[in-house]
């Protein structure tokens, strides 16, 4: 059972001559505990699929079903109560934390739809992406950007998702934040059997994390498959591309070679 599908989204902005398809019949699934990744270059479309998949996003055609529930035939309010468990952290999510009010307040905020966090239940959100309590009673510009984004994601936990829709979550962060990133989203699914999708341009840091990968261009997807498959053996030229840009790869792969070749 797949926990959402999406069927031949379509979706473009503007009207007439400045009319943009960004959405070119997208089909992509979900199941429960997954962690899938879609990747490809900015500017292809992606923040408009995470919205559109949340139903933040209206569509042109084609369906959402989260859980049994066609996203987009639910109003404001129904949305809020019933696809609670649906969430998406937004691209820049840490970058919108409102710097004058403190990460505490802000987490007890939570989501549309449901009630304000107590104390003792904001630290346990915290501590879910490993931030000490004490982080409640700071302000953003205390915090690292790797704790910002993890605070980020602690409001959105606050509601116990059943899929996790995050937007860049890895962007602006540097490598040991993205390793610690990468550890969170793995313990996410392994301790709450929560499922992700996981959002990036850079198919590097995905492949951490990802059991399966959908390669974005241009609003359509041009290559889907487990990620180490797409890995080692990409099909499509422009997941090459992708592959090809990212920095050290090459050496990454002699590092760990298949089969160890003996000298004498
Ligand atoms: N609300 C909007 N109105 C008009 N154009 C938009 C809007 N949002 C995004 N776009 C355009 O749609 C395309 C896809 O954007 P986006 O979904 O943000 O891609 P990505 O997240 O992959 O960078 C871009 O050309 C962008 O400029
Ligand atoms: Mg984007």
């Amino acid at each position: 059972m797949t926990l959402l599908t999406a069927e031949r989204l379509r979706l473009s902005y503007g009207a007439g001559a400045g009319r943009h398809e960004v959405l070119r019949g997208v089909d992509l699934q979900v199941s429960p505990a997954e962690i899938v990744a879609l990747v490809g270059e900015s500017g292809c479309g992606k923040s408009s699929l995470a919205r559109s998949l949340v139903g933040l996003q209206d569509l042109d055609d084609g369906q959402v079903r989260y859980d049994g529930r066609d996203v987009h035939a639910l109003g404001r309010r129904r949305r809020d109560r019933e696809l609670l468990t649906l969430q998406l952290v937004f691209q820049s999510a840490s970058a919108c934390l409102n710097p004058r009010r403190t990460i505490g307040s802000q987490v007890a905020d939570g989501r549309d739809g449901a009630p304000r966090l107590r104390t003792p239940e904001v630290a346990t959100v915290l501590e879910q992406v490993g931030l000490a309590p004490s982080f409640a009673d700071r302000r953003p510009d205390a915090l690292s950007g790797g704790q910002r984004q993890r605070a980020a994601i602690a409001a959105a936990l606050t509601v116990n998702p059943r899929l996790l829709v995050l937007d860049e979550p890895f962007a602006a962060l540097d490598a040991s934040a993205q390793a610690q990133l990468a550890n969170l989203l793995l313990q996410l699914r392994q301790e709450q059997e929560m499922a992700l999708l996981v959002i990036s341009h850079d198919l590097g840091i995905v492949r951490q994390v990802a059991d399966r990968c959908l390669v974005m261009r241009e609003g359509s997807i041009v290559e889907e498959g487990p990620t180490e498959q797409l890995w080692r053996a990409p099909q499509h030229e422009y997941t090459r591309r992708l592959l090809d840009s990212i920095p050290g790869r090459q050496r990454a792969v002699t590092a760990a070679p298949l089969r160890k070749v003996e000298r004498p």
